[in-house]
């Protein structure tokens, strides 16, 4: 992270920011405003020779009380970027990302052709192109795009070109969009159930691949509900009998290959990544990104023929690859890959290097919780974390009732500024349910928490403490009630 400059060395150089620099803020620290001061001056110096004209902008002195206004509305928004918020897969972007996007936003390049955006496509190639090495890849195809639905909506898409009519099947626990992406795409679509861990199930996926006709088999790696990693290494086996393409969704998880400390089943799945047909990895997830940033990637340079295309209007600039001739979008933010790049420049995408320990923490917070969980008989968990996703629940004398339990005690939390999430589950992921408690429903509400930011594991105990007295709240309030009713 670069180093603020004193506040006296900030006062010193004039920032614009004058006022507000000494305000303490959450969200993005003022005194780094003045880094993209410097940026821009540095930025303009290519355009100085222009001749001058008269850049009028409409509405300029109400500009800022409009942005005041606008504040005021963002002001009705969960505290996602502290660590307190602990409910969806929300992870503040980086100040670098932050800064890199605003500073590019001001050329607002276009990916779509060089016509558009020279620089910006250079460094989205520069971009992909370590993002593919994460997995191995040195020979591939790939591009940024608006975000996981959109990544495994390109990777569909070139698995029916490739396999017209065949099925796309995933486990139950893959994301929702697939389905919907293969109705768009007129795919015919399966499930398979997960196992007890919420991985998809081996067993029936090849009793399955033995009736035929499976083109396409999704590979979640991290799933959304509780951060699955379906067990890509054995479903490669898989692929040697019954000959499919794999198309790993692992829009959530791909960033977690570069940790090494994973459960060994977990690493032998990611450590299989470099084998898959298409990978979707979406840096707005754990990649530090603002959202609209996904990434596709293709491990056959030659999936490009199926995107072949004419544009009367574009590519006219240069015979090098316009990234618009391989991605599906038309128009895609030159600034989304200037943030990319800035962040990677800043925290490469190495094993152990600052990046990875960060991710890393994330994981421990998430099984340190875990651990207190289980040495509380009052709470139920299905199994441990393989990444950075638990779930859990209450005991009660029936799904029902813990279920309606999850959701009191989610919104007593939220009153005590702790946010967490909710997730139906199917009952199977809970081999620990007790026998005594009636099986009232096929699943089960419960409490979700995404501990993707690394500041969670240092925030444990408070956490812990919030959720206590949550229960605590929700405990007081029945004994509460049924006083008043004797
Ligand atoms: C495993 C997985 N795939 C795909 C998606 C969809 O990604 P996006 O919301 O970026 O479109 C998500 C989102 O949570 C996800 O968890």
């Amino acid at each position: 992270m670069p180093k603020a400059p004193s506040s006296k060395s900030a006062s010193q150089s004039g920032s614009i920011h004058k006022s507000s620099a000494k305000k303490k803020s959450h969200l993005l620290d003022s005194e780094y405003l003045e880094f993209l001061s410097n940026a821009l001056v540095a930025l303009n110096k290519s355009f100085e020779h222009l001749p001058e004209f008269k850049n009028d902008v409409p509405g300029s002195s109400r500009l800022d009380g409009v942005l005041t206004s606008a504040a005021e509305r963002l002001r009705d928004n969960y505290p996602y970027f502290h660590p307190l918020y602990a409910g969806q897969m929300l992870k503040p972007p980086h100040p670098v990302a932050q800064l890199a996007y605003a500073l590019a936003m001001t050329i607002n390049p276009n990916n779509h052709a060089l016509d558009g955006g020279r620089a910006t496509s250079a460094m989205e190639k520069e971009a992909v192109a370590q993002i593919a090495a994460i997995f191995g890849w040195t020979k591939f195809l790939g591009h940024l795009c608006g975000g996981g639905t959109m990544a495994n909506l390109e990777a569909l898409w070139v698995a029916g070109q490739s396999a017209p009519a065949k099925i796309v099947l995933a486990s139950s626990q893959s994301h929702y969009t697939h389905e919907r992406i293969s109705k768009a795409l007129q795919l015919p679509f399966e499930t398979i159930a997960s196992d007890a861990r919420g991985r998809l199930d081996l067993q029936l996926l090849e009793t399955r691949l033995k009736q035929g006709g499976v083109g396409t088999v999704v590979v979640t790696m991290g799933t959304t509900a509780t951060g699955s990693v379906d067990p890509l290494h054995k479903i490669l086996v898989l692929r040697t009998k019954y000959n499919f393409r794999i198309h790993a969704d692992a829009a959530y998880g791909g960033y977690f290959s570069l940790l090494e400390n994973l459960e060994p089943d977990t690493q032998k799945s990611f450590a299989a990544m470099s084998e898959a047909d298409s990978i979707a990895i979406d840096p707005h997830k754990h990649g530090l990104q603002p959202y609209g940033c996904g990434c596709i990637l293709f491990k056959d340079p030659g999936a490009g023929r199926w995107y072949k295309h004419n544009s009367p209007y574009t590519y006219f600039t240069s015979t090098d690859l316009h990234l618009g001739e391989i991605s599906l979008e038309c128009s895609r933010p030159g600034a989304a890959a200037a943030a990319l790049w800035a962040t990677q420049k800043l925290l490469p995408l190495t094993k152990r290097g600052e990046f990875a320990s960060t991710l890393a923490k994330g994981r421990e917070a998430a099984r340190a919780l875990h651990q207190r969980l289980r040495a509380d008989d009052r709470f139920l968990t299905p199994f441990a974390p393989e990444l950075d996703i638990l779930a859990f629940a209450l005991r009660a004398e029936s799904v029902s009732a813990a279920s309606l339990l999850s959701r009191e005690i989610f919104e007593a939390a939220a009153k005590r500024d702790l946010h967490l999430a909710l997730a139906d589950l199917p009952l199977h992921l809970f081999q620990t349910l007790p026998s005594t408690m009636k099986r009232d429903r096929q699943t089960i509400t419960c409490l979700r928490s995404v501990l993707m930011k690394p500041a969670h594991f240092d925030w444990l105990d408070q956490i812990w403490e919030r959720i206590l007295a949550s229960v605590t709240d929700i405990e007081n309030s029945k004994i509460g009630v049924s006083r008043r009713n004797k």
